[in-house]
């Protein structure tokens, strides 16, 4: 298996995660008050994605990088059974101005099974190992190595993981991608490496399953985590 997250002596440096991380937040300080209003039209993906999940109840689950908190409740009704109380849902964000908004979601509601961590994913440390792993619209993350280590760390070997995200149309409409790159700009700190995104993520995964999604700038994948080999 290619190692996707330790790249080898001699592969182009990435920008430092901090860098990208401090661009990220000075972008969500900005967007964070109008992101809901931006999400309407890519709805049915989050819930396509949710379902690739296949959560059950009283399972555990991590929204990686929760922004407001839009999942949140359609992640409680699949874990939480007919009361809604059974299960756990976890979610974590570097954006206090995204995360106050999740946090007034989930309290506003009353949801007890919903607990929320301010955290960068590299520090993330949740207080068990969970069944299931939503990374919807988590760029930044997918492609940073040391997050994507530290937010895996956190699964149980055999946990579903679902993704979605933007990446480049096929080469026949690559004039369009243009469009896309400042798209996806706006969104992160490190906006570019669209051609695959979920290539650092993918190796770590059995069972994968992926669709192109709206025209081929959209991808929606799955797979189960892999148990890691003893060191
Ligand atoms: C496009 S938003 C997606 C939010 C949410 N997943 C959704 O589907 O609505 C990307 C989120 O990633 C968060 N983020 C980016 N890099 C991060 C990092 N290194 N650690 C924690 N959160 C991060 C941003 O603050 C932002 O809330």
């Amino acid at each position: 298996m290619p190692d996707t997250l330790n790249p080898a002596p001699g592969h182009p440096l990435p920008i430092p995660d901090e860098t990208t991380r401090q661009r990220s937040l000075a972008k969500y300080r900005q967007r964070a008050a109008a992101y809901d209003s931006t999400c309407g039209p890519t709805w049915g993906i989050r819930e396509r994605c949710i379902a690739a999940l296949q959560l059950q109840r009283g399972q555990s689950v991590l929204d990686v990088a929760c922004g407001t908190g839009l999942s949140l409740a359609l992640l409680r009704q699949r874990v939480g059974g007919a009361e809604g109380t059974a299960g756990q849902v976890y979610g974590f964000d570097h954006s206090a101005e995204m995360l106050v908004q999740a946090r007034a979601r989930a309290a506003a509601a009353g949801w007890g099974n919903v607990q929320l961590f301010e955290t960068a994913a590299q520090a993330l440390a949740l207080p068990k190992p969970v069944d299931a792993l939503l990374f919807h619209y988590t760029h930044d993350i997918l492609r940073s190595p040391d997050a994507l280590r530290c937010v895996l760390a956190q699964a149980r070997p055999g946990a579903r993981v679902a993704i979605a995200g933007i990446k480049y149309f096929p080469r026949w409409l690559a004039p369009l991608n243009a469009w896309v790159y400042w798209k996806n700009h706006a969104y992160n700190g490190a906006p570019g490496e669209l051609r695959s995104p979920w290539d650092r993520i993918a190796p770590r995964l059995d069972d994968w399953q992926f669709e192109a999604t709206q025209w081929g700038m959209g991808y929606i994948a799955s797979g189960r985590l892999r148990a890691m080999a003893a060191p």
